[in-house]
């Protein structure tokens, strides 16, 4: 059984994690068949975004804990470069990843939302980071990312006590873009992608680039690095094309150059 299943919509490469048995919980295989689907719709020229989803039941539940207690030690675990090893091709992506969740989205689960570029979640979903409860600690960048999101005091609170948040409670704090009713999700979530896959893509990345140096850099470094960008779309035939488009009054045909 396929443990990610792919389907081509539009542009929208959609990317359903599929371990339903295991509340998608993560384990080798499943990253390798991730990130294997990843490459694909990253090279494929026709898709424009992807959109990352589980069940209603999880997003995912977490790494694979049983996968992880098969390992002894410190050095074996160095030795296998767990999560460093390709837990993180997410964060390379250049074209938008989207992640839509419902259910759970706890630990492994929870990082690997935080790693796309931002979170749609139903009324349903639930996050945590209960590492703790198990005896460790966040590993594929939760408290990184938990702290830059929410801030010290929820990263803390939520990675000391390892208590679920709810969806409403996800977005105050910054780790969701935005709620919608569970049974929505999916509609919302496609159509949302769709449209940010019909925008000009190199534009997109772009704007990808812009956004995450925001977290890399000091703010005149990261507002002189946007202006270049900025500039550097008056390259682009999309640039002309978007802005000739709006003063004829009819949709922008983009050829992504
Ligand atoms: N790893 C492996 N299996 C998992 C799992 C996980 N993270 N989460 C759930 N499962 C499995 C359960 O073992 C169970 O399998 P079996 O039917 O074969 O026994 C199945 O999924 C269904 O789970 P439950 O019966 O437990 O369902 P529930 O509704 O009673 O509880 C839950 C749901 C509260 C999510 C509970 O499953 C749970 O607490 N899961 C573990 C969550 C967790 O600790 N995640 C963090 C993992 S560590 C990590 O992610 C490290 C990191 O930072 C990279």
């Amino acid at each position: 059984m396929a443990l990610v299943l792919a389907e081509n919509i539009g542009r929208v490469a959609l990317l359903r994690l599929n371990r339903p048995k295991k509340l998608n919980a993560l384990n080798a295989a499943l990253i390798g068949e991730l990130n294997a689907a990843l490459d694909k719709a990253e090279a494929d020229e026709k898709i424009g975004a992807i959109l990352l989803t589980g069940n209603e039941r999880a997003f995912a539940a977490g790494a694979d804990i049983g996968e992880m207690e098969k390992i002894k030690n410190y050095a074996e675990v160095c030795e296998e470069n767990l999560i460093t090893r390709d837990w993180e091709r997410v964060t390379q992506c250049r074209k938008p990843v989207i992640a839509a969740v419902s259910g759970y989205a706890l630990g492994g689960g929870c990082e690997l939302a935080m790693m796309c570029d931002f979170v749609l979640a139903g009324t349903d979903a639930m996050f945590s980071q209960p590492e703790i409860i198990i005896g460790t600690m966040p590993g594929a960048g939760g408290s990184q990312r938990f702290a830059r999101a929410a801030g010290k005091a929820k990263a803390m609170e939520m990675c000391l006590s390892g208590r679920m948040m709810d969806a409403k409670e996800a977005e105050r704090c910054g780790i969701v873009a935005r709620v919608v009713p569970a049974g929505s999700l999916q509609r919302v979530a496609l159509e949302t992608a769709q449209k940010i896959a019909s925008h000009s893509l190199p534009v997109a990345r772009m704007i990808k680039e812009s956004v995450n140096a925001a977290f890399e850099t000091h703010l005149s470094a990261g507002v002189q690095f946007e202006r270049r960008l900025f500039h550097s779309t008056f390259a682009l035939a999309d640039r002309a094309e978007g802005m000739r488009a709006f003063l004829q009054k009819r949709k922008p045909k983009f050829k992504h150059k």
